[in-house]
């Protein structure tokens, strides 16, 4: 048997789009047992979803690591338990993906590298800004080239971090779809230059700088006005320190100064609630570790 944690990974963090990721201090914890038959049991965080029938993102995971080595399927028992809000913009996706892939090499005795099990991951996925970190945890650079990604980790200090979700219907297909086909020289300026400043500012722990510039002109916009409340709420984070649309929503993140967590969850919380929208809510910080035996 083996037991396994996968971290939440909030991906884009501002303007770092597709790019830039990182992995958070709330897991799903996932048992391996040798069995008769495959199946898949889950408590916690979407369960009503995934406990309707054994084929899911984990599954098929588990299973291609089996395909890619040419091994039979190891036939085993999964049981989870989810802490990862899904549909939210906390990677709740890669965290399955990574999850089977994961598990599968470690039963067939690691016989994938580290890079393949990302380049397996982005494939499923479509982007690595997600299952990078839900991989190697920390705060990660990620780009697609030709035949491989090309990744760096950084470690971060301990931010505070408070994860406010909207409970509102939002796909990540429509939260793809919404967003402009081009973009002008101008936005992509304001862009790149953020972007390496957020990576600055995350490493060194300057919440000052981080404030100024996690700031995007690529998907947030886009994605904010179609979120009910997401505009207001993202206001009301920003006020107390940096924030920005998880990955591609709807939850709204925020690194504050440690002792304004509380408050800040509150006032995020509300702006949705006084528009009759109920909210789930965490306080949180960077895991240097992603995914693991335990
Ligand atoms: N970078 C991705 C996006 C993350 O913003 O669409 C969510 O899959």
């Amino acid at each position: 048997m083996i037991k396994i944690r996968v971290p939440a990974t909030s991906a884009n963090l501002g303007p770092g789009f597709d790019c830039l990721g990182m992995a958070l201090d709330i897991w799903n914890e996932i048992t391996f047992e040798p069995a008769d038959k495959m199946s898949h049991f889950v408590v916690g965080e979407g369960e009503e979803k995934l406990n309707k029938g054994i084929r899911n993102l984990l599954t098929k995971s588990f299973a291609k690591v089996h395909q890619v080595r040419g091994k039979k399927l190891s036939v085993v028992k999964i049981s989870a338990q989810n802490k990862i809000f899904m549909s939210s913009g906390l990677g709740s996706s890669a965290a399955a993906i990574v999850a089977g892939l994961f598990a599968a090499n470690e039963i067939l005795s690691k016989s994938l590298s580290e890079n393949d099990l990302l380049k397996l991951a982005t494939d499923m996925e479509g982007h690595p800004d997600n299952v990078a970190p839900a991989l190697f945890g920390g705060l990660i650079v990620s780009v697609m080239a030709k035949d491989e990604i090309l990744w760096r980790r950084y470690e971060t200090p301990d931010w505070t971090i408070v994860i406010v979700k909207p409970q509102v219907e939002w796909l990540t297909k429509t939260a793809r779809a919404v967003l402009p086909k081009s973009i002008s020289r101008t936005d992509a300026i304001f862009n790149i230059g953020r972007t390496s400043l957020v990576i600055d500012a995350l490493r060194s722990g300057d919440l000052s700088l981080l404030q100024k510039v996690m700031d995007d002109r690529i998907h947030q916009p886009y994605r904010l006005k179609h979120i009910s409340g997401g505009m207001a709420a993202y206001k009301v984070a920003k006020q107390f320190g940096a924030a920005a649309l998880s990955g591609a929503g709807p939850s709204i993140i925020s690194f504050v100064n440690s002792g304004d967590e509380e408050t800040a969850r509150n006032e995020i919380a509300n702006v949705f609630e006084e528009r009759g929208i109920e909210t789930k809510s965490v306080i949180t910080k960077p895991s240097s570790l992603g995914v693991h035996l335990i």
